[in-house]
């Protein structure tokens, strides 16, 4: 028995590679640093969606469907409700996930893709009263999302930051939110499904929920000299540090430092990174000093939420962009899954009561 699988194989799939010992990460064939520096999201997603859909398009055509999926996804929201709104961006985009198509064509497939962005800047304009944005299909799926959530046109550096962010994240192996997508998708419940499941498992806060609390992290230490006390006491309490630790990496996670490369190109992280940086040592510090024998690196959410709020996403609507990201994944390890023609179904070792009679 093996309560978090971590010893357990239960795929094969030509689309991710994580190398836990060696902190290496690739993509259908690229390292992942490579990828997220060259590739835009369609690019990646055609990538990621090769072999799995007999009508995949050129990446040109792809780039403008996914375009238009957008503006249809748009089109399908409903009048922003404050009952709904409530929910908070990650369940409001659980909500209107739902109300998409539930099939395993490529036409699902492109909508699935495209509403995480419509969805979540509808929800964050909505939520604050502003006027909402309809999509432009023309743009970039990393400029279109900040334009519908800022109001203004992105900054290239701006929309290539969120782009990098986006490639970078878009498929990491057998993780949590993966595995659930996959799970689904073999009972043949639908993309939309398998794509609901994972962002169910994305929300939580020991996978992609961690990097709002990173900030929030951030600002409870406040300033470099209070971060001693405040780790040692955090830890001294048997919290978390978010950020920190990985089921998989025995290393730095490798798209750390891809993610904090990306911060440091951005004019408005001003002084946020120093403290972050020292937040970083003490925490590797305190780690190492108190679990001698589990080595806990930094992993990608801490520089996630300091690239993210660079770009002036609300924090509120971190785990909504990592979703952005990782539906092209959850997508393409759905149909993977669909191919093996197996149905997921684990055993259990049974440790309740018998009844008095059994033999
Ligand atoms: N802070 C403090 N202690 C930690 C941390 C951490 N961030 N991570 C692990 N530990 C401790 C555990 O409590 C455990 O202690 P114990 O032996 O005294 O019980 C020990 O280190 C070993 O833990 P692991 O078995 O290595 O952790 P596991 O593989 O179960 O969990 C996880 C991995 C969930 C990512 C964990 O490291 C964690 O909770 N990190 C903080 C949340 C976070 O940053 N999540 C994002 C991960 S990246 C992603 O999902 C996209």
């Amino acid at each position: 028995m093996d309560a978090g699988l971590e010893n357990v194989v239960a795929a094969e799939t030509v689309l991710s590679d994580v190398d836990g010992l060696a902190g290496r990460l690739i993509i259908r064939g690229h390292e992942v640093g490579e990828l997220a520096a060259k590739a835009s999201f369609e690019e990646a997603t055609h990538l990621l969606w090769q072999g799995f859909f007999s009508d995949l398009p050129k990446v040109d055509v792809l780039k403008r469907r996914i375009g238009d999926a957008r503006a249809k996804v748009f089109h399908k929201l409903p009048r922003p409700s404050s009952e709904l709104l409530a929910l908070g961006p990650v369940r409001v985009l659980r909500v209107l996930l739902a109300r998409l198509s539930d099939d395993e064509s490529l036409e699902c497939a492109l909508e699935l893709a495209a509403a995480p962005a419509v969805i979540t800047a509808w929800a964050m304009r909505a939520r604050g009263q502003m006027p909402l944005n309809a999509p432009d299909p023309e743009q970039s799926h990393a400029a279109d999302f900040l334009a519908m959530l800022l109001g203004h046109r992105p900054s290239e550096a701006e929309a290539g930051a969120l782009n990098s962010y986006l490639v970078t994240i878009c498929d990491h192996g057998l993780n949590a939110s993966t595995f659930a997508a996959r799970v689904v998708a073999s009972t043949r419940a639908g993309l939309g499904s398998a794509a609901i499941a994972g962002l169910s498992a994305l929300k939580g806060l020991l996978h992609g929920g961690a990097p709002g609390p990173v900030l929030d992290m951030l600002d409870a230490i406040g300033t470099a000299e209070n971060a001693t006390k405040w780790i040692e006491g955090a830890l001294d309490r048997g919290e978390r540090l978010m950020g920190f630790g990985h089921r998989v990496y025995r290393v730095r996670d490798p798209r750390a430092d891809a993610l904090k490369a990306t911060v440091k190109r951005l004019p408005r992280e001003a002084g946020r990174l120093a403290l972050a940086e020292e937040i970083e040592r003490v925490s590797l510090q305190e780690l190492a000093a108190r679990k001698p024998d589990r080595k806990l690196d930094t992993n990608v959410e801490f520089y996630t939420a300091l690239l993210l709020e660079a770009l002036q996403i609300p924090r509120e609507a971190f785990t909504c962009v990592f979703a952005m990201g990782r539906i092209a994944g959850w997508i393409a390890h759905a149909k993977e899954q669909i191919a093996t023609g197996r149905i997921v179904r684990p055993q259990s070792t049974y440790v309740g009561p018998v009844p008095e009679h059994a033999g």
